[in-house]
C-alpha cells in the first residue's frame, strides 16, 4: 500500500522543529540557574517565563499559571471555575479536544455558529435574551481549530459588549495567533475587555514545539491562585526544564526569529492545500486560512466525510471527521491539517483524497 499520509494532527512538521536551538537555550538555561530548574518549583511554573509571560499581556506575574501544554490549564479551569450542568457557550465546530472535555466533565454546551468571519456573535445575544445565559464563552479567536477562521474586530467588541451586559467569562485561546501569513493582527480579546472579563491561553506547541509542553493561562488574579492550587495539587510543579528553555529562548531574543521560520513554513504548505483543493468535487467550499495549521472543507451535497473516512484510511489518508468538531450534525464536514506534512505529501494527499470523495459523488447522482 501506499505510504499513509496525515492530515489529522494538528502538529508542526518536522522542519519546524529545530533541535539545536532547544539544546542550546536548555544548556544556556542549565548554567544560568540549575539548581532552581532541576529542583520542585511551585504549580504556577518557572518564575521568570511567568515575568516574561506577564509583560507580554500586560499582567502581573501572579496572574500568569504556565502548565504542561495548555489543554492541561482548559482542564483545571473546568475542575475549578466550573460545576456539573454548567452552560458554556463554544463555536461550532470548535477544538475536537476541548469538546471532549466539557463532556467529560457533564457541561451543558451551547453551539453557537460560526461563519467566515468567526463567532455569529449575534446568535450568542440571542441565546442570551432567551435566557439560556452560559457561563463562560469558549472561543478561539484567530485561525480557529478547525474551522481557520479569524473572529472580525467589530465581533471581538460585540463579544466583550454581549458578555459584559450578562456578566459572562471569556477564555480565549490562541494558540495559532502568531502565525499569520497575511493581513494585520486584530487586537486580541484580552486587550479588548475590561479586567476581571477574559482569561488568555496560549502555548508554545504551535510556535516552537509541541513536545515541550509549554501552555499559560493569564486571567485575573483570584482565579490565577484557584488555579495555581489545582496544578499544584495535580503535580506539584510542572516540567520546568521545558519552561526553562523557552524562557532562554525568549530572553535571548530568539522567539521572533522562530515563529518567522514557522510562519514561512506554515504558509509554503497552506499554499500547496489550497492548490490541492482542485482535486476535490466540484461544489466543496473551502475559505484559505490567513494563518495557522488548518483548513476546513464543506463537500458537496450526498458526500459524507464521516461516511468516507474509512475509504480514505484505505486510501492512506487521515482527517478530522467535522462530525467530531461539533455536537450534532456535519457530516459533510472535514477538518484537514496542513501543518505536519511536506507540501509534495499535500498534493499527493489531496489527489488521493480527491479521488475517494469524486467516486462517492459520481455515485451520488
Ligand atoms: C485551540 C487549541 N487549544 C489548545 C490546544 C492544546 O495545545 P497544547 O499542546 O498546548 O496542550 C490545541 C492543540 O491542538 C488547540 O488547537
Amino acid at each position: 500500500m501506499a505510504t499513509s499520509i496525515s492530515f489529522a494532527r494538528g502538529a508542526p512538521c518536522p522542519e519546524a522543529l529545530s533541535g539545536d536551538l532547544i539544546a542550546a537555550c536548555t544548556r544556556d538555561a542549565l548554567a544560568a540557574d540549575a539548581v532552581r530548574i532541576l529542583s520542585y518549583g511551585t504549580g504556577h511554573g518557572y518564575p521568570p517565563l511567568r515575568e516574561a509571560l506577564a509583560a507580554e499581556h500586560g499582567a502581573t506575574a501572579d496572574q500568569v499559571l504556565v502548565t504542561n501544554g495548555s489543554l492541561q490549564g482548559f482542564v483545571f479551569l473546568l475542575e475549578t471555575l466550573l460545576s456539573p450542568g454548567d452552560l458554556v457557550a463554544v463555536e461550532s465546530p470548535t477544538y475536537d479536544r476541548a469538546l471532549l472535555q466539557l463532556r467529560l466533565h457533564d457541561m451543558e454546551v451551547l453551539p453557537i455558529p460560526v461563519d467566515d468571519d468567526g463567532m455569529v456573535v449575534e446568535a450568542l445575544a440571542e441565546a442570551c435574551a432567551a435566557g439560556r445565559v452560559p457561563k463562560l464563552v469558549y472561543t478561539i479567536p484567530n485561525f480557529q481549530n478547525p474551522s481557520g477562521a479569524t473572529l472580525s474586530a467589530e465581533r471581538r467588541r460585540a463579544l466583550v459588549e454581549v458578555c459584559d451586559r450578562y456578566d459572562i467569562l471569556i477564555l480565549e485561546d490562541d494558540p495559532y495567533g502568531k502565525l499569520r501569513f497575511e493581513g494585520d493582527a486584530i487586537p486580541g480579546i484580552w486587550e479588548t475587555a475590561g479586567p476581571g472579563r477574559v482569561i488568555f491561553t496560549s502555548s508554545f506547541s504551535k510556535t516552537v514545539a509541541p513536545g515541550l509542553r509549554v501552555g499559560y493561562l493569564v486571567s485575573p488574579p483570584d482565579i490565577a491562585a484557584t488555579l495555581a492550587a489545582a496544578a499544584s495539587r495535580t503535580y506539584i510543579s510542572p516540567a520546568l526544564l521545558s519552561e526553562a528553555a523557552v524562557s532562554q529562548l525568549i530572553s535571548a531574543g530568539g522567539l521572533q526569529a522562530n515563529i518567522d521560520t514557522v510562519t514561512g513554513l506554515m504558509r509554503e504548505r497552506r499554499d500547496a492545500m489550497m492548490r490541492g483543493m482542485r482535486h476535490l468535487p466540484e461544489g466543496s467550499r473551502c475559505v484559505p486560512p490567513l494563518g495557522g495549521f488548518f483548513c476546513w472543507v464543506t463537500l458537496p451535497e450526498g458526500v459524507s466525510a464521516d461516511a468516507l473516512f474509512d475509504d480514505a484510511a484505505a486510501a492512506g489518508i487521515a482527517y478530522v471527521k467535522g462530525s467530531d468538531c461539533v455536537l450534532e450534525g456535519g457530516e459533510r464536514t472535514l477538518r484537514l491539517a496542513y501543518s505536519g506534512v511536506s507540501p509534495a505529501e499535500i498534493e499527493e494527499g489531496m489527489e488521493r483524497l480527491g479521488a475517494v470523495f469524486r467516486d462517492a459523488a459520481v455515485a451520488s447522482r
